[in-house]
């Protein structure tokens, strides 16, 4: 291990040992201390799966971006790795940001990353210089750096997040560039040797006005069709859409190698919570499409565990799917369900008006699935509240009949971001998955059509579960509360 890991272990070690764990996730992938974000280098290699993070061990907040990792033999118990990668190069000396791995013909893991430098040394203000590099491993702990392959196009200066994989006996790339006139676009390169690489196309330019750049882009089939997912910058909100500074979009269509992207449905938004960004996908050795996103906060927001001497987490792992009016969905994986510990099932029952039921007194870290019979019911809200304490705080996940739509409402949340999200739900039965954590709430709707991501910083104590009924009768005809473990080994 070099001096600058060495360092930022001790680093993290340092942050760890003062910790404080009441927001801290149990079956979120977070960092031992310091920062999180963007899930980098996800795959299965050696008979393990890897998840690498854009992680800076320094301190809880964005700033000198290293590799994190952590890894699983089943997807469901995970252990802590060494930091895999510190900014040690002339080319990624102030950051080796997101990118991702692929299993070299050879049996090596070679991973793609952006090396990140700031022009006046020190901030953003001068300007920045991004370049695409390669490194190369064979125990996914220790990383050989090979240096830039690909560099800096001339008149470009965002240039980042390389995503590659295989296709016959050529390897692609996709990259995200904010291209000179402006504009969010995302590059095509291809290579037969995996250190060659020349441009091949633009593959798609954002159609969404405002937008200069679009991170982080992963290019992957999914049946008959491809999709292209992204992160753009600049984007605006647009009523019940990309109602955050961060919000991910993706774009289906046809394309075969050599070809342009033919796009038939472009730009929905992937995951409507309050914080979902910077996914990346893989294909799991069973032939899933597993997708990891992180739940991003931002510079902008609140974001108070950083007290506590770490901040942020990634999304439970989720499998994707494709329906016939090309929409992505996203499941958690059903080994997930490895992690529960105990479950208690009740009857279907009716709400009356204004009633309301507590079914949990204590989850912090759970799982609940609710079915409503909204046919049947007359209420014009019913839902949860979860993460309710005695200090009054609390988060509601309700269906407004006004509005066909789910919402997550933090406006009683406790500390942190406020505001509301919402989901529009189809079909006289309401399915609803949601998965509890110490900070945060996922929402999985209609078998995945829709989820809803964001964190949560409630108060202290015990955790309340209630479900309720507003304005009229709720016909809950399954419900289900599934305590989760831990994901550490
Ligand atoms: C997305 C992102 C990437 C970049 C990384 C740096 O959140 O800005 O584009 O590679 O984070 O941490």
């Amino acid at each position: 291990m070099n001096e600058d890991l060495r360092r930022a272990e001790a680093s993290v070690e340092k942050l760890a040992a003062t910790r404080n764990d009441r927001w801290y996730p149990r079956f979120h992938i977070a960092p031992v201390g310091g920062w999180l974000n963007d899930p980098n280098g996800l795959c299965h290699y050696n008979g393990r799966y890897h998840v690498y993070f854009q992680h800076d061990p320094y301190r809880p907040t964005w700033g000198l971006m290293h590799w994190g990792h952590v890894s699983s033999a089943d997807l469901i118990q995970w252990r802590r790795e060494p930091i895999a990668m510190a900014p040690d190069l002339a080319g990624d000396r102030h950051g080796v940001f997101s990118g991702s791995a692929v299993v070299s013909e050879a049996g090596e893991l070679v991973v793609y990353y952006t090396g990140h430098v700031w022009l006046n040394g020190v901030d953003r203000a001068g300007g920045v210089r991004q370049c695409q590099m390669m490194a190369v491993s064979t125990d996914a702990n220790h990383f050989e750096k090979r240096g830039v392959v690909i560099d800096t196009p001339e008149g470009i200066a965002q240039f980042r997040d390389p995503k590659v994989w295989r296709q016959g006996d050529s390897w692609y790339l996709v990259v995200g560039v904010g291209a000179r006139d402006g504009s969010g676009e995302i590059w095509l390169y291809v290579s037969d040797d995996m250190v060659d690489w020349r441009f091949d196309r633009v593959l798609y330019r954002s159609t969404l006005p405002g937008v200069f750049m679009l991170e982080c882009p992963d290019f992957f089939p999914l049946g008959d069709r491809w999709v292209l997912v992204f992160s753009p910058m600049g984007a605006h909100p647009d009523g019940f859409e990309r109602r955050n500074v961060h919000n991910v979009g993706y774009v289906v269509g046809h394309w075969r190698p050599g070809g342009d992207f033919e796009v038939v449905a472009d730009h929905a938004e992937l995951d409507k919570g309050g914080n979902f960004y910077a996914p990346q996908t893989f294909l799991a050795p069973d032939g899933r499409r597993l997708l990891l996103g992180w739940m991003a906060g931002g510079p902008d927001q609140p974001m108070p565990s950083q007290q506590d001497g770490w901040c942020s987490q990634l999304t439970v792992m989720r499998e994707l799917g494709l329906t016939a009016d090309h929409t992505l969905t996203m499941w958690p994986i059903a080994e997930l369900d490895g992690l529960r510990i105990g479950t208690d099932t009740v009857d279907a029952f009716v709400l009356d008006a204004e009633e309301s039921r507590v079914i949990a007194d204590d989850l912090t870290s759970g799982e609940i699935g609710i079915e409503i019979d909204l046919a049947a019911s007359t209420a014009e809200r019913v839902g949860l509240i979860v993460h309710a304490t005695t200090g009054g705080d609390e988060t509601m996940i309700a269906y407004d009949v006004q509005t066909g739509r789910v919402v997550t409402d933090r406006h009683r949340s406790g500390a942190g971001q406020r505001g509301y999200r919402s989901a529009a739900v189809v079909g006289g039965t309401l399915r609803m998955r949601i998965l509890l954590d110490a900070s945060s709430v996922e929402v999985f709707l209609d078998g995945g059509r829709e989820a809803m991501s964001s964190v949560v910083f409630p108060g202290d104590g015990e955790r309340r579960v209630e479900v309720f009924s507003e304005a009229g009768t709720a016909a809950i005809t399954a419900l289900a509360v599934h305590r989760i473990g831990t994901i550490y080994e």
